[in-house]
């Protein structure tokens, strides 16, 4: 298993696109190079240490997934696999050591301003909503529920993309006005159709996929999935042997990381301590494990 970890890339030769909490992103003209690097951010603040493997994991995922669901929708993916990246981009050669098996190609979209959640379980503030209001995002839901119990079945919450601070849930109404109602109707048909798809197959591999968050742009006219997808940096994997309703789950990947912050005394706000390094290879482990869990494919040689 690799223990060298990249936390931030540096590339003065391409055009930085966008650095977020986990990935930098290089604008290539007419496409993206989304390069995932081994930072963890927990309750919203990247962590000052990297987990060996984490970006590598993340980008296998995206791409698992897209091939999964290449059925239900076109998507912006092009490439995961360096030597044909790379083929295709001479630019980026330079940058091999950094980039290479955590990065995808993927075609440049217009990107509609909405995340398209889907929750299949009661979480997050998909709870704390059904606590006042018996409802999320508009949607009305049955008396009774527990946390993280399980909906009768999945339903489509939008939110606002925020620069800053957290995304506003939206009623489906108020995207339909923001975007249209017939693109609305189209998302969220796409968006149940993916998460549905890829819950049932994540729960038979023993992963509940208790929700997740979906970007789509608009490319010549046609309708795209963008961004990351099915990881457990934009969903919620829940381990499905723990599974217990009436209380928060546990997380697949982060549970090490949490229970060593609470148990720190850090106050949350940043900046966030060190993580011992029993904690940073339990973690690893634990992104390792998904990956093999859900793919069936261990890592490849870098
Ligand atoms: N094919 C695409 N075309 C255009 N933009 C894209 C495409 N795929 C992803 N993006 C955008 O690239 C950006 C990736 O940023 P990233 O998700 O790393 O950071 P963020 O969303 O600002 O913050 P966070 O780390 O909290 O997710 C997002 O704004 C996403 O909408
Ligand atoms: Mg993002």
């Amino acid at each position: 298993m690799p223990t060298e970890t990249v936390l931030e890339t540096q590339a003065e030769t391409l055009a930085l696109f966008k650095r977020g909490k986990v990935r930098d992103v290089y604008d290539l003209g007419d496409h993206l190079l989304i390069v995932a690097t081994d930072r963890i951010s927990a309750f919203d603040v990247i962590l000052p240490t990297g987990i060996p493997s984490k970006g590598a994991v993340l980008t296998q995922l995206s791409t698992f997934w897209f091939d999964f669901i290449k059925d239900l929708t076109p998507t912006h993916f092009v490439s995961a696999n360096w030597d044909a990246i790379a083929a295709s981009h001479p630019e980026l050669a330079p940058y091999a050591e950094q980039f290479a098996g955590r990065s995808m190609l993927v075609e440049k979209t217009e990107v509609i301003p909405i995340e398209c959640v889907v929750r299949g379980y009661l979480a997050g503030s998909g709870w704390k909503e059904y606590q006042k209001t018996q409802a999320v995002c508009g949607v009305s839901l049955p008396a009774g529920l527990r946390e993280s119990d399980r909906l009768p079945e999945p339903i489509f919450t939008p939110a606002t993309k925020e620069e800053t601070g957290h995304d506003l849930n939206i009623t489906e109404e108020e995207m339909a006005q923001r975007i249209s109602p017939a693109l609305t109707r189209q998302l969220k048909q796409l968006s149940l159709a993916i998460y549905t798809k890829a819950s049932a197959y994540a729960e038979s591999r023993g992963i509940i996929l208790a929700d997740t968050k979906f970007e789509f742009g608009q490319r010549h006219g046609q309708v795209v999935l963008i961004d990351e997808l099915l990881t457990p940096d934009s969903s919620r994997f829940w381990p499905k042997e723990q599974y217990e309703p009436g209380k928060p789950q546990v997380s697949f990947d982060k549970q090490y990381v949490r229970d060593y912050l609470e148990e720190s005394g850090w106050n949350k706000t940043p900046p966030a301590p060190a993580l011992p390094n029993v904690v940073v290879l339990r973690t690893s482990a634990k992104y390792l494990q998904a990956l093999q869990q859900l793919t069936g494919q261990g890592m490849p040689p870098s």
